[in-house]
């Protein structure tokens, strides 16, 4: 059942109004439908509507019973036995919420009801047709034993077991969402620009409304940037969050009723780290933008995905900027995307922005659409200009409001308030794979040319790539370390292109790709005198960081490859670096930090070297050694001078702990854990806790501390996450499948929780040592699992497979063992459509 965009055709009849009653049941909800239908006068043909795992009960037309066809996946009626014009479908089906673990449609989570219909979940609650370009205007009643009882829009009446709401902006079923439970509400309000007030509510289980102050405030914040950035307003009289413990994603944009993963909403100082707050601040703020970029303006159809997603992704991230450090924001998402995106885009899962062909949609909710596509706007952004990018979204805005669009009814937009041709910018929706960008310098005369070379290796089924357009920044800098041209957009779009910058006195030092301008590898052989001056000059924070990456990377490449030490350069650089107080601690934090093992095992790969897992992990912990006996005079100190003080989840007092943590898990390493069980003891703030564990669980010690930290936090859902994660993430290689293994034989592990499923395997998984120590334990266990997850839980199953997609970097037994993994899951009776695809796209043909 591979569906692809080019067979797209509108559908037989549009939505009017659809009109849900709910009698909640665990286990048999009723659900009572009246949908008002047109005929689509473009497109006639039978009524289709989706529905799957339903019970029917009764089903009429303008109130009388009907001929009807029933497939395990669709209720059609023949065009022959439908009404001329309008007409109204009445259906009434049962379904039970308490068993379904796949957490799609309506499900249970800790005694509550909620939804997840994004992106086919409606079909589990009703009939309807379940596609995005169907919008319609929804009223809900909700009846219920519990006292909370909620959904889109507006509430309009309610009494003793009973709710009414309704959402006058026609949208398609993916944004409906229903919640009951026994809730409490952290509630404030917001001023919109035009003056109206809207009531905000954060409703949590009881226990956790001490956790919802710092969301609450993350999105009033969001309101106020979209319309001080993007001007948009927000168009309900209420909008409400719900945290949910069992969820496949990290929330969801249903209108007026965001639905969150627990995880991604509550924070704490006691029980979460600076990074938890940063992604609550990051997603509450996407969530919130989608009303906009998703709802007001959605998608015609799937392959769309990245209209809403990429742009979304990138507001959110100018968001965080705004609000922190847009310097240390863009390191950030550059390792992000690197180590998730560029992993994708270099293997076989490899797939375009905007997919031409699925089978389960579920599978491409992916780095490449989310992290490439919100690349992609920001690009676009460099190409055209900030003015002209935001007369694009404002006619964008106007144009499209209440539809469901397409890239091309995007990209016109900016042609169109640009005069510009957009047609080969374009390109970067309908190519997949990473640009590898080279470059050589010549010098004659007072002119420097810079000469680039751009090359797309093939991806599945994509042998032939052709160039794309990059947005090329670049900025000249004089030997006296004075910059004589700033920062400049070169715009390339040819293969090899040449640009040539005259009347320079000297010969300038060259710094390319300021900012990550555009998602390439970047090929510069760069001699370390070039790099240093760089290091110590370049006006760009993002370059001057990448500086310091590639001679780490460079550093750990030799050790790996060759066994030569770490040079005198690098040693000195890191140290100048990290005692410059005149930088930002969470910037000098990032410099400290060391390319991760799986990024190493890539680059050795791309060089045509196969990776050795275990000579990547012992000589990266050889490195830290290396490092904490070479920094041993200025650790102390630094450690002692980053104290924030009184926790404050803010940028500044976050990048402090950063750099102290860093600090701290080389200390550590000096000091047999002296300083590390001293704050583990002392910190007030889960930060510190969990740093000081961590740097004693990465120096082999810790246990204690592991067991106090246990029984200190045994009842916190989300701490439990961490102290799984934490044990399983450090963990020696030939130690860390075993770990895992143990811990699936833990009383506070639950598969069916996919927070805590991830814990350990995402855990897992990501312990590149561990999880490719040569006996192919972790390999095993996982796929064991994942056989086990399957049949409860397919999204989440197909959503680990990615664990394999680098499998084809190793070594034949490694490659052996894991594709006999692969063939077991592949093998198993009934095995999902979700998992399927995924197995079957990553062995490949
Ligand atoms: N639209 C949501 C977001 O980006 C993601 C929901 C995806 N859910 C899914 N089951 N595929 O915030
Ligand atoms: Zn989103």
């Amino acid at each position: 059942q591979t569906i692809f965009l080019k067979d797209y055709a509108e559908p037989h009849h549009w939505v009017d109004t659809v009109h849900l009653t709910f009698k909640l049941a665990p286990r048999a909800t009723r659900v009572m439908s009246k949908i008002v239908f047109k005929p689509n006068e473009a497109n006639t043909g039978d009524l289709i509507l989706n529905g799957e795992d339903l019970t029917l009960l009764s089903a009429r037309i303008n109130g009388a019973a009907i001929p009807h066809e029933q497939t395990d996946r669709h209720l059609i009626v023949k065009q022959a036995d439908l009404p001329d014009g309008p007409f109204t479908f009445e259906a009434e089906v049962e379904i039970s919420p308490e068993t379904n673990t796949a957490l799609e449609g309506l499900y249970m989570s800790s005694g509550m009801y909620c939804t997840q219909c994004e992106a086919e979940g409606f079909r589990k609650i009703t009939y309807y047709p379940d596609r995005p370009d169907v919008m319609g205007v929804f009223t809900v009643r909700v009846e219920s034993d519990l006292p909370v009882m909620l959904s889109n829009g507006n509430p309009q009446a309610s009494g003793e077991g009973w709710a009414e709401w309704h959402d006058p902006w026609p949208k398609p079923a993916y944004l409906f969402a229903l919640v009951s439970g026994d809730l409490l509400a952290h509630s404030g309000q917001f001023t919109t620009m035009s003056g109206k007030t809207v009531d905000l509510n954060i409703y949590v289980r009881k226990g956790d409304e001490d956790k919802c102050a710092f969301g609450l405030q993350a999105l009033i914040d969001s309101m106020r940037w979209d319309e001080q950035v993007y001007g948009r307003e927000y168009d309900l009289d209420i909008f409400n969050i719900v945290a949910v413990d069992d969820f496949n994603m990290g929330a969801m944009e249903n209108k007026g009723l965001n639905i969150f993963n627990s995880s991604c909403v509550l924070a704490s100082a006691e029980t979460s780290t600076d990074a938890t707050f940063e992604r609550v601040e990051g997603i509450i703020a996407h969530e919130y933008f989608h009303n906009w970029t998703g709802n007001r303006i959605t998608c015609r159809d799937w392959f769309q995905l990245c209209l809403k997603e990429g742009l979304t992704v990138y507001r959110d991230q100018m968001f965080s900027g705004d609000m922190r450090s847009h310097a240390v924001k863009r390191i950030e998402e550059v390792l992000q995307l690197r180590a998730r995106q560029f992993r994708e885009d270099n293997g076989p899962l490899a797939h375009n922005v905007r997919p031409e062909s699925f089978v389960e949609i579920n599978n491409f909710y992916t780095a490449t659409v989310y992290e490439k596509g919100a690349e992609i706007i920001g690009m676009l952004r460099r190409l055209i200009g900030d003015e002209a990018y935001y007369k694009g979204c404002n006619l964008y805005f106007e144009r499209h409001d209440g539809q469901a669009v397409t890239i091309e009814d995007w990209i016109k937009a900016f042609e169109d308030v640009t005069g510009r041709d957009l047609t080969h910018f374009q390109q970067w929706y309908s190519q997949a794979g990473t640009p590898r960008l080279s470059v050589t310098e010549s010098w004659a005369d007072g002119s420097l040319t810079l000469t680039f070379t751009q090359s797309t290796p093939p991806t599945p089924g994509q042998d032939d790539k052709r160039p794309q357009v990059l947005p090329i920044m670049i900025g000249l800098i004089a030997p006296d370390g004075s910059e004589v041209v700033p920062n400049t957009v070169l715009e390339m779009t040819e293969s090899t292109q040449s640009f040539t910058f005259d009347n320079l006195a000297e010969r300038p030092v060259t710094s390319i790709l300021r900012d990550f301008s555009a998602p390439v590898i970047l090929q510069r052989d760069i001699d370390a005198k070039t790099r240093a001056f760089l290091l110590a000059h370049d006006t760009d924070p993002f370059n001057v960081w990448e500086m310091g990456r590639m001679l780490a990377k460079d550093t750990l490449v030799a050790m790996i490859t060759e066994g030569t030490p770490p040079t005198t350069d690098y040693l000195d650089a890191l140290k100048t670096m990290l005692s410059d107080e005149t930088k930002d601690p969470a910037f000098r934090a990032l410099c400290l930090a060391l390319p991760s093992q799986d990024d190493i095992a890539q680059t050795l790969f791309d060089a045509g070297t196969t990776p050795d897992p275990m000579a990547i992990y012992e000589q990266r912990e050889e490195l830290r050694h290396i490092l904490a006996s070479f920094l041993q005079d200025i650790l102390p100190d630094l450690y002692d001078k980053n104290d924030a003080g009184a926790f404050k989840p803010d940028a500044e007092g976050s990048g402090k702990r950063a750099l102290r943590m860093a600090v701290l898990s080389l200390l550590t390493l000096n000091d047999q854990g002296k300083a590390a069980q001293k704050l583990f003891e002392t910190a007030d703030n889960m930060t510190e806790q969990a740093g000081a564990l961590m740097a004693l669980l990465s120096a082999g010690i810790g246990q204690e501390e592991l067991a106090s930290f246990y029984a200190q936090w045994f009842h916190d859902r989300l701490v439990m996450d961490k102290w799984f994660m934490m044990q399983i993430a450090v963990a020696a290689p030939l130690e860390a499948a075993h770990i895992a293994q143990n811990l699936t034989h833990h009383s506070d592990f639950d598969m069916k929780n996919p927070n805590r499923f991830r814990a350990v395997f995402g855990a897992l998984q990501g312990n590149h040592g561990g999880f490719h120590a040569p006996d192919g334990a972790a390999y095993k266990l996982l796929a064991d699992w994942l056989i086990k997850l399957d049949p409860l839980n397919p999204q989440t199953t197909a959503r680990m497979c990615g664990a394999f997609e680098t499998w084809k970097r190793y070594d034949a037994d490694r490659q052996s063992m894991i594709k006999d993994q692969l063939k077991r899951i592949l093998g198993t009776p009934n095995l999902s459509g979700d998992t399927t695809e995924m197995v079957t796209r990553i062995l490949g043909a």
